[in-house]
């Protein structure tokens, strides 16, 4: 008796159960999209002028060394990393990069300069 309770009521109540919370869907209109898309495209382009502008105290700008975005190899972070000793994350080189070549002022991980950078 209690086997049987076990073995197919306590399963038949559980789907049930489950298949009464709504389903949680992922419904977005075409203006949803176009405000996410132009939300990130702001953004990329903002990264695209900063990229190409002095951001610290010399007239140094990233396209100087990294042409094109040339030898930025973003997509092998987190990865240790010799100029820091340590693993780092990408903004972390970035980072680095501001305050050596461009002899500017590291910038908090969270700074819109960053994420657009
Ligand atoms: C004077 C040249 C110079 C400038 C200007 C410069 N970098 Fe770099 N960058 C380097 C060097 C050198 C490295 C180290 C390469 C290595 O060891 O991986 C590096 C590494 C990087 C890396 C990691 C590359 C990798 O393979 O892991 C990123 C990302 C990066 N730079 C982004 C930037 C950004 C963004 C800017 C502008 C804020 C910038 N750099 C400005 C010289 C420069």
């Amino acid at each position: 008796m209690w086997n049987m309770i076990a073995n197919r009521i306590v399963p038949l109540v559980l789907i049930l159960a489950f298949a009464a919370i709504p389903a949680q869907t992922d419904e977005f209109t075409k203006a949803d999209e176009k405000k996410w898309r132009d939300s990130f495209m702001t953004v990329v382009l903002e990264g695209d002028v900063l990229f190409h502008s002095p951001l610290g105290s010399n007239s140094v700008s990233c396209d100087m060394c990294h042409p094109n975005a040339a030898n930025t190899h973003p997509e092998t972070y987190p990865k240790f990393q010799k100029q820091l000793g340590k693993v780092a994350g990408l903004r972390d080189m970035i980072n680095w990069c501001i305050k050596n070549p461009l002899e500017g002022k590291e910038l908090p991980l969270d700074d819109p300069v960053m994420i657009a950078l």
